[in-house]
């Protein structure tokens, strides 16, 4: 079996123009555009990158994007009163703040600051939380994106067995969440897991969300099954790949994200999503 290709980028694509059109009525009905602030705090290469992607999808789907570009330096206390500022502001409905943060600041304090409405990320505990109490409100970026992935599968998603490859709060666990609302039968694989290969080799659905590239041996995937790979690494000879063997892994799913044009261009793409719906929660 050779998989078929869950291609995230045309996905994305498509969705952004769709988007488009939802801003021009927006800002017909509503009298100003969705308005998105984007906090980058230092100059980490890769964040700034990052950023940079995320304000220019903004542009293209007619979201304003109010930039705050922060010394390394800069103390908790400010970044708060960034946020309280913004919280306020009646012209912003969503604030991110890129992560990692410098390590004089503690990123939970930052997030819980933000006001869950405005929480376009949906890292907040009240929106894990509303994810956990089957009542989505804003949801997390990458997760999201892999479910509307899963959906252009168009398989049922009750009852399969899913395995999520890493607990963290940003990906494993809400991701987890999503399957089991989604009704599949889910099983989180982290550090201390003993055999991940008998968790795969079990699994219709591999959601990997390691960090670790290369982790998830092909081999392992069991035939016709759905293969998400959340991990993005460059090689020593610049290439990039992900956490899955994508080679022989596609031998034997069914589906499969490529690396990069996978996930990635699906978190951006929910982080629009997720600042129309806020926009739009506020009229
Ligand atoms: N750093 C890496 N990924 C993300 C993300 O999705 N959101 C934010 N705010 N920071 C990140």
């Amino acid at each position: 079996m050779t998989a078929k290709i869950l291609d995230g980028k045309a996905l994305a694509q498509r969705l952004r123009t769709d988007m488009r059109a939802q801003t021009s009525q927006m800002q017909a009905s509503h009298g100003r555009a969705p308005g998105l602030a984007v906090i980058l705090v230092g100059e980490d290469p890769a964040s700034q990158i990052y950023v940079n992607n995320k304000k220019r999808a903004c542009e293209e789907v007619g979201i304003i994007s109010f930039s705050h570009a922060l010394p390394a330096s800069t103390s908790k206390e400010h970044l708060l009163g960034l946020i309280a500022e913004l919280n306020r502001d009646a012209h912003v409905d969503g604030i991110l703040v890129q992560l990692p943060l410098p390590d004089h600041i503690d990123p939970e304090q930052i997030i819980e600051a933000i006001d869950p409405a405005k929480d376009v990320d949906g890292f907040h505990p009240y929106n894990l939380g509303c994810l956990s109490a089957r009542k989505p409100a804003l949801r997390s970026c990458t997760p999201y994106g892999c479910m509307r992935l899963l959906e252009e599968t168009g398989e049922d998603l009750h009852g399969k067995e899913a395995v999520v490859i890493g607990a963290s709060n940003i990906v494993g666990r809400p991701m987890a969440l999503e399957l089991l609302l989604a009704g599949s039968t889910v099983t989180i694989a982290h550090r201390f897991t003993r055999d991940l290969a008998a968790h795969i080799q079990r699994a219709d659905i591999v959601v990997a969300a390691a960090g670790k590239p290369g982790l998830v041996k092909g081999e392992w995937i069991r035939k016709g099954a759905i293969v998400i790979d959340v991990g993005i690494h460059r090689r020593e000879d610049g290439s990039l790949c992900g956490d899955v063997e994508f080679d022989e892994a596609a031998k034997r799913a069914a589906w499969i994200t490529p690396v990069p044009g996978g996930v990635g261009p699906m978190t951006i793409c929910m982080l629009l999503a997720n600042t129309l719906q806020a926009h739009n929660a506020r009229f």
